[in-house]
């Protein structure tokens, strides 16, 4: 397993808490683009979402995936929910390692974001109607995508983590 781990899925999906694991099983690197994007901006996501647009986001988040495709050592990615919807981009994720898409009901994304204010999408009225419309455009684009699917729902992170890494050392 000499190349990127990446992690795709919905938000709330547990890419960014599961990476923390892969990356401490693995003494990888965490790269996180929503992390990467924040910064660059020097603002949040939100901010970004406000100011500039969607577009503008998507742009960046384009960006920041063509310089970790650059990348030589092999670390742990943890992906935007959007990053696998630009067909430019699920060519690169694909190219750059094996891609592992966590699968997540609504229920449990309803529940694990209930409260959040992060997400510009799903912010305002009917939040079950949104995360349920998004998950059923997006649940085929990250089939797609990836090399693996894992489903997440009712599993604690490290036994996700231990998953991927058995099932990535089942693919070679
Ligand atoms: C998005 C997911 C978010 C963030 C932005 C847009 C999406 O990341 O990139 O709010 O389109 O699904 P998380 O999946 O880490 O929440």
């Amino acid at each position: 397993m000499d190349r990127h781990i990446i992690l795709i899925g919905f938000m709330g999906a547990g890419k960014s808490t599961v990476g923390r694991k892969l990356s401490r099983k693995l003494s990888r690197k965490l790269l996180d683009t929503d992390a990467m994007i924040e910064e660059r901006a020097g603002m949040t996501i939100g901010e970004i979402f406000a100011d500039r647009g969607e577009a503008s986001f998507r742009q960046t988040e384009t960006e920041v995936l063509q310089e970790l495709a650059a990348m030589k050592f092999p670390a742990v990615i943890s992906t935007g929910g959007g990053m696998p919807l630009k067909e430019e981009n699920r060519r690169a994720l694909k190219t750059m390692g094996m891609v592992v898409y966590l699968k997540v009901k609504p229920e449990t994304v309803l529940q694990r974001l209930a409260g959040d204010t992060t997400r510009p999408l799903l912010q305002g009225e009917d939040k079950s109607g949104k995360v349920k419309s998004l998950l059923t455009q997006r649940d085929p684009v990250y089939r797609e995508a990836a090399h693996i699917t894992v489903e997440t729902d009712g599993k604690k992170p490290e036994v996700i983590a231990a998953e991927i890494l058995d099932r990535l050392k089942d693919s070679h």
